[in-house]
């Protein structure tokens, strides 16, 4: 996005103060994030300010002040020290307007938020209604926002993933059984395929890789490797399948002959010290979000194409209109002949 000259002078000059605020589903890597935001405001000239629990708490009015020590020794832990919620109040109108009258009181210009599909909605309707400038850091390990190659927390959670598997492969093998391994996404299936691809499992469903057929029917038809009689399945979570709980009933009914056992991987994949790949982004992206506030930027979110930094447009963040690598699916299935 282009900015005229003398409107970026405007802008900046503006600008002294910036709130900062995670939001929704924490993602290993939002404190290195917090962390660079930070900084690189303050190195800039800027006013820090940190918004506590997210959109809840610019409603409730818990800002605290921000400086470089406020984030030092955080950028190997998990988590968020600015804390997270969930906030249905700021889907109403009135939630919006203390969360505005607040954030005027408190002398903040800008804002920077991190989080998922659901902070980038709430960001975009804020942004609009009350012409606030904001910028977006892509904050979610089910690296379903548009415009980037990766989120914020995808790399740690696939790690964690890939231990849990690892570790489920040597009973699953032990005892010849199916497993049915669940993870998050929401309602995308990046964790599940790519958590496939690394442990060398025998499928992943996902909603993705549905055209309308029976993926659990295609896949026993199909059979598993005939020389071994284990299997791990990776199921993206999806209440239309049932998840792994669904396809388990259903394989005691119509498959019997199969041991099928089913582990849910849960909130332990949001947790845990973040990945270098995880830390490095973060704190790219996090200084690019000053970056682009200085420029004039606003309603964007900051990612990763190729290797580059990029400012998507909010529209095109929450758009759902990522695709998938095709061949990745179909690796899964090549792989495990
Ligand atoms: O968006 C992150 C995520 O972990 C999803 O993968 C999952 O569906 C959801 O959040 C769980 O949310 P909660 O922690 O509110 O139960």
């Amino acid at each position: 996005m282009s900015i005229p000259k003398n409107a970026r002078h405007k802008f900046m000059a503006s600008i002294k103060c910036i709130g900062i605020l995670t939001s929704g589903g924490d993602a290993p890597g939002m404190n290195a994030a917090i962390r660079a935001v930070t900084r690189t405001a303050i190195y800039n000239g800027f006013h820090v300010k940190g918004i506590m629990r997210g959109y809840r708490g610019l409603i409730s009015n818990e800002i605290i002040e921000y400086h470089s020590e406020s984030v030092s020794n955080i950028i190997q832990k998990g988590g968020t020290i600015l804390k997270t919620a969930r906030c249905p109040e700021f889907k109403t109108p009135e939630g919006r307007k203390t969360a505005y009258d607040n954030m005027k009181a408190a002398g903040i210009d800008a804002l920077v938020v991190i989080g998922g599909d659901g902070t980038i909605t709430g960001a975009r309707i804020f942004a609009e209604e009350y012409d606030v400038p904001i910028v977006g850091l892509p904050g979610t390990i089910d690296n379903d926002l548009s415009g980037t190659d990766s989120t914020i927390g995808f790399d740690t959670a696939l790690n964690t993933i890939m231990e849990a598997v690892d570790k489920l492969r040597d009973t699953a093998t032990s005892h010849e059984r199916l497993f049915f391994v669940e993870v998050m996404g929401h309602t995308a299936g990046y964790l599940a395929l790519n958590g496939a691809i690394a442990t060398g499992a025998e499928a992943a469903i996902i909603p993705e890789a549905s055209t309308g057929d029976d993926q659990l029917k295609t896949l026993i038809d199909n059979g598993f490797r005939k020389s071994k009689n284990s299997a791990i399945v990776l199921v993206a979570e999806n209440p239309e399948t049932g998840g792994a709980m669904g396809l388990a009933e259903r394989v005691k009914k119509e498959y019997p002959q199969y041991d099928a056992r089913v582990t849910i991987l849960g909130h332990l994949q949001r947790g845990g010290s973040p990945s270098a790949v995880d830390r490095i982004l973060a704190s790219r992206l996090g200084a690019a979000a000053i970056t682009a506030l200085k420029e004039g930027q606003r309603n964007v979110m900051t990612g990763i194409r190729n290797g580059e930094i990029v400012y998507v447009p909010f529209s095109l963040a929450i758009s759902h209109t990522k695709q998938m690598n095709r061949d990745n699916i179909e690796l899964v299935k090549v792989l495990s002949i």
